[in-house]
């Protein structure tokens, strides 16, 4: 049976470019990259270069890269290497986990955190942000793409209000690399973080721009490496995976591909959205709001999301549904919550994300696959029956 993958937003493969680049870095040049020999110096070379391109990926000096393990880590650090006891912190409640824990831990720090939530449409306002900042605000932090929905968020008007206000910003950048262009200089962030394995490199490995003076504290302490700001041995294969993934990013936002995929998406959701008894989620007025070109949420009336994705996974389709196993029990998604779906609705939602080498064909099969899931499952459901 074929199968089509549209989780990507939960993570993607690596391209064969990805794992040739990575390739000698396990064995021939397996070198520590502080070790002052031959094998340290290839394996430094390595990570000096990739250095250069995660640079260039977010248009910053070579000296504000700090490589790390993922989007967790960074988005910890931001919050974790900033804020102290007093502080106030400004997030949204659409923020991934990543986010949302870090500042409930520091609640039990004595620092207080300000949730500001969306409009319905799942966009910030920067009023909103605006109008939460107080004497004691340090630091704020909103995501560039939302996980869930794929909302762009209007990240640069928010970085002229901590510009204008001299308050920290961090952007939570892993849903939006290699989906939009980044320049860190006029999103106006102090700092930015990637996880690799969101756009075709290895898990468990990312980087963070950190604007030159930022005073963040280092999550992790022990050797000297990444000057200081991230110790432990660095993870060269990984890094050099992770920057050849960058590079062809950049290549498929200059080359025609992101609008391509973002063609593939629209034709997806118009196919879906024919169905009755079905409505995006991420619009205003019936129109959808700026978005991650790869991503689509819908809701579907009279049937359960969970059952829609299993029906859709034994049909050949990997999508995700609007909620998320907590302890055990099943949870609406806390972003689709804040956006004024009621429960129902949030558990009756799937969020479709296509990876960059998804084909026409693909799209077809989806289309036919999702229907008769739907129609299926309503079939079955007391609700639809009346
Ligand atoms: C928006 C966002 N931030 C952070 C993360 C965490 O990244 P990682 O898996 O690299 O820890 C994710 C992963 O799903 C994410 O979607």
């Amino acid at each position: 049976m074929p199968r089509v993958y549209m989780d990507a937003n939960a993570t993607t493969p690596l391209l064969p470019e990805v794992l040739e680049a990575m390739r000698p870095y396990w064995m021939e040049h397996f070198g520590n990259a502080s070790s002052i020999h031959l094998h340290g110096q290839q394996a430094h070379t390595a990570v000096d270069r990739a250095r250069g391109t995660i640079a260039r990926f977010f248009n910053c000096h070579e000296a504000e890269v700090v490589f790390n393990s993922g989007g967790t880590e960074g988005d910890n650090t931001a919050v974790f290497g900033l804020l102290h006891p007093g502080d106030h912190f400004i997030t949204t409640s659409i923020e991934h986990s990543a986010v949302l824990q870090a500042a409930h831990r520091m609640a039990h720090d004595g620092v207080e955190t300000t949730f500001v939530a969306p409009q319905p449409s799942g966009l910030i306002d920067p009023n909103d942000i605006r109008r939460a900042i107080r004497p004691q605000t340090r630091l704020i932090s909103v995501m560039l793409a939302n996980n869930e929905t794929g909302v762009l968020q209007p990240v640069e008007e928010i970085g002229k209000i901590a510009a204008d206000t001299g308050v920290f910003f961090h952007i939570d950048a892993v849903q939006g690399a290699g989906k939009i262009e980044f320049d860190v200089r006029k999103f106006g962030c102090h700092l930015l973080s990637i996880s690799a394995h969101k756009m075709h490199g290895p898990k468990g490995v990312g980087a963070m721009y950190v604007r030159k003076g930022t005073p963040v504290d280092p999550l992790l302490v022990g050797g000297s490496h990444e000057r200081k700001r991230r110790a432990g041995t660095e993870n060269v294969p990984g890094i050099v995976g992770m920057a050849k993934a960058a590079e062809l990013a950049m290549e498929s936002l200059d080359n025609g591909t992101i609008y391509r995929l973002a063609t593939l998406r629209d034709k997806l959701e118009t196919g879906i959205l024919a169905l009755p008894g079905t409505g995006l989620n991420g619009a205003e007025n019936g129109k959808p709001v700026p978005r991650a070109a790869n991503t689509t949420n819908i809701w579907f009336d009279n049937l359960e999301g969970e059952a829609l994705v299993i029906a859709l996974d034994m049909k050949g389709v990997a999508v995700s549904g609007g909620s998320a196993c907590h302890s055990g029990a099943t949870e609406p998604s806390h972003v689709l919550m804040a956006m004024g779906l009621d429960k129902t609705r949030a558990r009756a939602s799937l969020r479709f994300s296509l990876l960059k080498t998804v084909t026409e064909a693909d799209i077809d099969f989806v289309l036919l696959a999702v229907p008769a899931a739907v129609e299926h499952l309503r079939a079955l459901s007391p609700v639809a029956a009346g």
